[in-house]
Formats: C-alpha cells, sequence, structure tokens
C-alpha cells in the first residue's frame, strides 16, 4: 500500500514536471542547446533530481500522503516549510537554514523542538550535500502536497474558525 502510494506520488511528480518544463518551452532541449555554456539545463537536471529524491527519499518519513495524522512518522514538510518561511528572510536564508539542519540533524539546529520529543530527531538522510542544497531549493520553490487531514489538524493547532 505504502509502495503504491510513492509510485503514485512520483507519477504525479513527473507528470507536473513535465508540465512546468514544457510550460518554460525548455522541454525540447536538443543537444546543441545543452552544449550552450548556459547552466539552465543543468538546472533542470537539478529539479528533477531534487524532485526524485525529495518523493524517494524525504516522504519516505514526510509522507503526505499518510492516511492520519497519527499514521505519520515525521510532520509534514509543507508544514515545516511554513515554519521556516516564517523564521528566515528570503530564499537564501531558507535554503541555509533548513540545509543546515538537514545536513547535521540536531537538536540545536531544529527550529521546532515538539517533533523531536514526538518522534524522535531525525537521522541523516542519506543524500550528499550537493543534494540537501537542491532538495531544499526544490522545497522553496515549489508548493508542496498537505496531507488531507493537514488543514482540520491546523485549524486544531490554531484555533482558526471554520464556519
Ligand atoms: C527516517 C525518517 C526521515 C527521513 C528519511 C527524513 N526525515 Fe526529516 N524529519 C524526520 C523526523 C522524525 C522529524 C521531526 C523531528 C526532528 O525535527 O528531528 C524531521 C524533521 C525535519 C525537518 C524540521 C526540523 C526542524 O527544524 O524542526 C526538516 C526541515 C526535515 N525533516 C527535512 C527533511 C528532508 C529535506 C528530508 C529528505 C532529504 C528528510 N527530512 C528526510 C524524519 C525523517
Amino acid at each position: 500500500m505504502k509502495q503504491k502510494n510513492i509510485f503514485l506520488a512520483l507519477g504525479l511528480l513527473f507528470t507536473a514536471m513535465l508540465a512546468a518544463v514544457g510550460c518554460n518551452g525548455k522541454s525540447n532541449v536538443s543537444t546543441e542547446e545543452a552544449e550552450k555554456p548556459t547552466d539552465q539545463p543543468t538546472q533542470v537536471m537539478a529539479n528533477i533530481d531534487a524532485a526524485n529524491l525529495l518523493t524517494t527519499v524525504c516522504y519516505a518519513c514526510h509522507n503526505p500522503k499518510s492516511g492520519s495524522h497519527d499514521e505519520m512518522l515525521a510532520p509534514p514538510l509543507v508544514g515545516i516549510k511554513q515554519q521556516y518561511l516564517n523564521a528566515t528572510e528570503d530564499r537564501a536564508g531558507f535554503v541555509e537554514r533548513m540545509g543546515a539542519f538537514v545536513t547535521n540533524p540536531s537538536e540545536e539546529a531544529a527550529l521546532m523542538k515538539g517533533p523531536i520529543g514526538r518522534f524522535g530527531l531525525m537521522p541523516k538522510p542519506p543524500v550528499t550535500d550537493e543534494q540537501i542544497k537542491a532538495i531544499v531549493a526544490f522545497i522553496y520553490d515549489n508548493e508542496l502536497p498537505a496531507p488531507a487531514w493537514f488543514a482540520e489538524h491546523e485549524d486544531e493547532m490554531h484555533g482558526t474558525d471554520k464556519n
């Protein structure tokens, strides 16, 4: 079941990415274009790599498809992202701060202490520092999926009126 969800998420993500690449008119990167001294094709590759790693590595625990709050192995990244957006000034600050935690998870580097108490400290993920930078930038640049229960949970947590 979990496995199936991961494949589903991957499929959706790929479709979304292809659409995004297509819209930018970068879908037909010819060999000729790829050899131009521009970092755009590299950037596209880094994005695809980051999106893949996010779903395969990060979502193994931060799975936005978890059926309920109780099934989560880690807090959803969509909520974590919001905390980091609130705590940092700009993209560079966001990438730096989140990158520092993911590269070397520790209680001191964590923005939120609550989840550590509930889930235990996140282990260092099996990716390189370069990949972490790309993943974290990808998180900043893209809208992340929220679990179905998330909005309700947020309301409960922050007492938003739901009428
Ligand atoms: C083995 C499970 C696991 C994997 C894999 C994992 N995480 Fe986590 N992550 C956690 C848990 C548990 C927490 C909550 C406890 C904590 O903050 O350490 C967490 C917390 C976080 C936080 C918030 C820390 C804070 O500042 O409070 C970020 C950011 C994060 N993860 C990013 C990532 C990214 C990016 C990846 C993929 C490269 C990833 N995680 C992979 C389990 C995981």
